[in-house]
């Protein structure tokens, strides 16, 4: 069990009401602070959320030589890496924790040094994350990968060259190594089967502005020509759609009522027709977007997650919270992660009705049907939820909880909320805000908000 410093107790039943900001995506900016690494100037990013990930990849830079200061305006990191240096193998392991982060290193590293490391890598407990896609990109650059007790060394022993590339499947983790490391590799590089999620673009961007020449077709092939040198950038970080979703989700499963400053429609758009269908209602406008329950019942839905432009694997877990509520049977059919509805054996302790299945319903046949992975859901409702003892088993499976809980009736203790600050800037001070009823049951030391893994 989690120190009762980690714990939250909820009472729920009221409704979130009010305003609250997201800041830059908390699946951009981590690789944006990578791609600085390439440069050789300072770059200059904007919109940084104080989030855990941000802070280990902070962490990792200074490790290696890059000096990554606040600047002149709140939410603002300048990154030096002029002076990119070699770090101790036990130091990167002892930081980087559970990350992920350490693999998006390898091509700038290997560009940099000629040499990298990545420790053994943890992430969000929603299934296998494996990494055999990034470590045959790095193979087909020409990097040499040996494998010993500590983690994998990586070298570059004749420099990395451009190559023809097809993932197979468009994972976004392995688009951003294909993006990291072909930007400097010699000649030029066709990457099919990309993943082209609004936070790849956004990284495509930042990599446009420090010289790199990247285009992108329709059929998700992108082609990169390789560059003798990067300067750094000055970015505004693409809000976090992610988070964004979170507080409509709970807009809607506590019948209340969220504006969501700095949520952007054009990267929400799926999720908005979602939201539509289940019966939430919102209101867009240029500062960002009110989410709402606009009083009625909500409608059961069917719903698959895919890749972008599809419905967003990290949208599903709080909208089944919501979906609890709906009047009917809805179908949830997971394709991107096999292991991401385990979380809803809690929410049927409160009271909810989940089924999960083997099969894929409601949808086209995906990677685990023949697998015997439970990534089909059946979600009857509407359901009243109880509170209940909860503990958070991944960052959104965890935000999910909280939403549960805040729709429930009773006291909640939910445990290992330290967790949520992966990925939710100040999350506590943001439901205090929307009138959550929710209370720590000791003061919390500083540092215990600071720990965690990144997704
Ligand atoms: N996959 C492989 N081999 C690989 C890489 C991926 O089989 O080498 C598989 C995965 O197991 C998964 C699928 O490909 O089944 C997609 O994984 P992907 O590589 O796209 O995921 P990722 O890059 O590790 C990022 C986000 C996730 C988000 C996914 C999908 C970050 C730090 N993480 O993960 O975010 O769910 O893309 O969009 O950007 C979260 O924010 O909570 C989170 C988990």
């Amino acid at each position: 069990m989690t120190d009762i410093a980690d714990v939250l107790l909820v009472h729920g039943g009221t409704p979130l009401e009010g305003e609250i900001r997201v800041r830059g995506a908390k699946n951009l900016v981590p690789k944006a602070m990578v791609a600085a690494v390439l440069g050789s100037e300072p770059s200059r990013l904007r919109n940084v959320p104080d989030i855990r990930d941000v802070r280990v990849v902070s962490g990792l830079l200074q490790l290696h030589g890059v000096t990554v200061e606040s600047g002149d305006r709140p939410g603002e990191l300048v990154m030096d890496p002029r002076k990119v240096e070699s770090a101790n193998v036990a130091d990167i392991d002892a930081h980087a924790g559970a990350s992920r982060i350490p693999i998006l290193l390898c091509g700038p590293l290997l560009h940099r040094l000629g040499h990298a490391f990545i420790p053994g890598l943890g992430g969000c407990d929603i299934g296998g994350r494996p990494i055999d896609f990034h470590f045959d990109v790095l193979r087909s650059f020409g990097a040499t990968i040996d494998k010993r007790a500590d983690g994998q060394y990586l070298e570059a022993p004749k420099g990395l060259r451009g190559c023809k590339i097809r993932l197979p499947y468009p994972s976004v983790g392995s688009t951003e190594q294909v993006l990291l490391t072909a930007v400097l590799a010699e000649g030029v590089t066709e990457l099919t089967n990309a993943a082209v999620e609004p936070e790849i673009e956004d990284l495509i961007c930042v990599l446009q502005k420090m010289g790199a020449i990247i285009s992108m077709d329709t059929d998700r092939t992108i082609r990169i020509t390789g560059v003798d040198s990067l300067g750094g950038y000055t970015h505004h970080a693409v809000p976090d759609r992610l988070e964004a979703a979170s507080w409509a989700s709970a807009a809607l499963a506590t019948g209340g009522d969220i504006t969501v400053r700095g949520a952007q429609q054009r990267t929400m758009m799926t999720f908005l027709n979602t939201y539509r269908r289940v019966g939430g209602a919102f209101d867009i406008n240029d500062e960002g977007i009110r989410f709402y329950h606009p009083g009625g019942p909500l409608n059961a839905i069917a719903l698959e997650t895919d890749v972008h432009p599809g419905f967003q694997t990290d949208w599903q877990q709080p909208l089944v919270v919501a979906l609890t509520q709906a009047a009917g049977l809805s179908i949830v059919h997971e394709t991107v992660y096999e292991s991401r509805l385990g979380f809803t054996s809690a929410l049927n302790q409160m009271g909810a009705h989940i089924q999960l299945y083997r099969e894929c319903l409601g949808g086209s046949a995906c990677r685990f049907g023949q697998r015997n992975f439970l990534h089909s859901a059946v979600v009857s409702g509407p359901t009243k939820l109880q509170g209940a003892d909860l503990v958070i088993p991944d960052l959104r499976g965890g935000f999910s909880y909280l939403i549960a809980a805040l729709a429930a009736q009773g006291t909640s203790r939910v445990h290992g909320i330290s967790l949520i600050n992966r990925g939710y800037e100040n999350f506590l001070d943001k439901l205090r805000g929307l009138g959550a009823d929710i209370e720590l049951p000791v003061p919390r030391p500083a540092s215990q908000e600071r720990t965690g893994a990144v997704a």
